[in-house]
């Protein structure tokens, strides 16, 4: 069996009150057809395309991978009238599934039951029954249960609207039949809208039984119309994802103040505090803690690395038993090995520390190699840039820098040298010996303060 997924994606989404086409507003820093096209994905769609509307050529720019087909639908006529668009790009497959691309959390097992209910019938829609199905359309039933009809909203006589079964509008259809179905859409109803709803009385009149199948959770079913939503479904994936990594062993230490924004690996007793952001691919080792309010993005973080509060880790890769912040901002390239100290507002940016060295407060290291055991005093700052290139510094083992230095760069410290607090080292210094830059300190006893005239 060949499935192919139409992404309906024409909509204005007028109600976000926003220029950005609303299938592209981030959910969990994903657009939200990000996590659709995901979901068709794993539905093991053999091709998938997506309807976008008039003027949305901001959408396929923002997915250029070679397995999406783009449609253009350029009037909104109609969900009919969208998939109908989509039809020359599903010739070949055998049934098609029908998702909408600002529905985003749309799940497997729930795709998996559908596909199920589409083996016993070339029709089988997903359908939730909602409190309040004001809006939707909906599910009409014979004595028997059978599935008779969808009428819209907009179409509804009251025992109708009465009903509280809706048409999620995700389907699954057999492609042969759909496209003899969608040819003899009519729009004659309250919208003047070609409705894919109104395949489902067709496919009844030709004796067709029609199936469902519901969503485990009705978020997944949930649409985006407006940032509201957008944010209801933010917490509601944010949730889900906290409760799995806490089942894998994560302590969360409040998980609604927790947000996961690209994918997590962790080892065993992973500890994070609250408001804590990870984000894109993060993995880290086992008994790692990360103290509250610290984001990491795109980084490795080794064995039992203490990650105390407030600190920004972005890019960065961290070796076993590392302690970081409070306070601490690791920018791109920044690479630390084991045992590596880096405290309260310290900057690193692509360097690489070797192990054991400490950089424990107030200082600048970008562009620098710093061996073993190296102590770096409060204040240091690597000057890396002279305002058109930037040049390297090299500290090599076990070489101590006073406090409040600057080397300027290129420069080379030599393994066990010392340099002397306050100094501005601009040539190279020597292994093993002391290198001193800073003004002779004068004193006079008695000296007596300017008087106020
Ligand atoms: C549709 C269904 C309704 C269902 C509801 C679920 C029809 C006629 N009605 O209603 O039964 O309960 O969804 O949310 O199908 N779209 C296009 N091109 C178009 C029109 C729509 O791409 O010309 C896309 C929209 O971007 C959206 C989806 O199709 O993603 C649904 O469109 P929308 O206008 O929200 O449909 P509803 O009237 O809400
Ligand atoms: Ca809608």
């Amino acid at each position: 069996m060949k499935l192919g997924v139409v992404i309906l994606a024409a909509g204005q989404g007028t109600r976000m009150m926003s220029s950005l086409p609303k299938v592209l507003h981030p959910l969990a820093e994903k657009p939200l057809l990000g996590h659709v096209i995901d979901a068709a994905r794993e539905s093991g769609a053999e091709r998938i395309a997506v309807v976008y509307g008039h003027g949305g050529g901001q959408v396929p720019e923002c997915f250029p991978e070679a397995d999406l087909v783009w449609v253009e639908q350029a009037q909104r006529l109609g969900t009919g009238h969208a998939v109908e668009q989509a039809l020359p790009a599903m010739a070949g497959m055998d049934r098609v599934l029908v998702l909408y691309g600002d529905v985003p959390l749309i799940g497997k097992e729930t795709l998996a039951a559908l596909l199920q209910a589409g083996q016993q019938s070339p029709l089988a829609l997903l359908t939730v029954i909602l409190n309040d199905p004001t809006g939707y359309g909906r599910i009409v039933r014979d004595e028997k249960l059978n599935i008779r009809c969808i009428v819209e909203q907009k179409d509804a006589a009251p025992e109708v609207l009465a009903l509280r079964e809706i048409n999620t509008g995700i389907m699954l259809v057999d492609a042969a039949r759909l496209e003899g179905w969608i040819g003899r859409l009519e729009n004659n109803n309250a919208q003047g809208e070609f409705y894919l709803t109104d395949i489902v009385g067709m496919a009844v009149g030709e004796g067709v039984k029609v199936r469902s199948a519901q969503p485990k959770d009705a978020f997944e079913v949930m649409g985006v119309n407006d940032r509201v939503q957008l944010a209801e479904l933010e917490r509601y994936l944010q949730r889900l994802r906290a409760e799995a990594l806490m089942r894998s062993g994560v302590t969360l230490r409040d998980p609604d103040r927790f947000d996961l924004r690209g994918t997590l690996t962790v080892g065993r007793d992973v500890e994070l505090d609250v408001n804590v952001l990870i984000a894109g691919d993060v993995v880290l080792g086992d008994n790692v803690k990360v103290g509250a309010n610290s984001v990491i993005r795109n980084s490795r973080i080794g064995d039992s690395v203490l990650i105390f509060e407030n600190c920004v880790i972005d890019n960065s890769v961290i070796g076993d038993g590392c302690q970081i912040g409070p306070f601490a901002r690791l920018r791109p390239n920044a690479e630390l090995a084991a045992g590596v100290r880096i405290g309260n507002f310290v900057e690193i940016k692509k360097s690489q520390v070797d192990e054991g060295s400490k950089i424990n407060h107030l200082s600048y290291i970008g562009d620098c190699t710093i061996g073993k055991a190296v102590n770096v005093g409060a204040g240091t700052i690597t000057c890396n840039y002279d305002g058109a290139n930037k040049f390297r510094t090299v500290i090599e083992d076990n070489a101590f820098i006073g406090s409040d230095t600057q080397l300027v760069a290129p420069v080379k410290v030599g393994a066990g040298a010392t340099v002397g607090a306050g100094s501005t080292i601009t040539k190279d210094v020597p292994p093993e010996s002391l290198a001193l830059s800073r003004a002779r300190q004068i004193g006079r006893v008695g000296w007596k303060k300017p008087q106020k005239r």
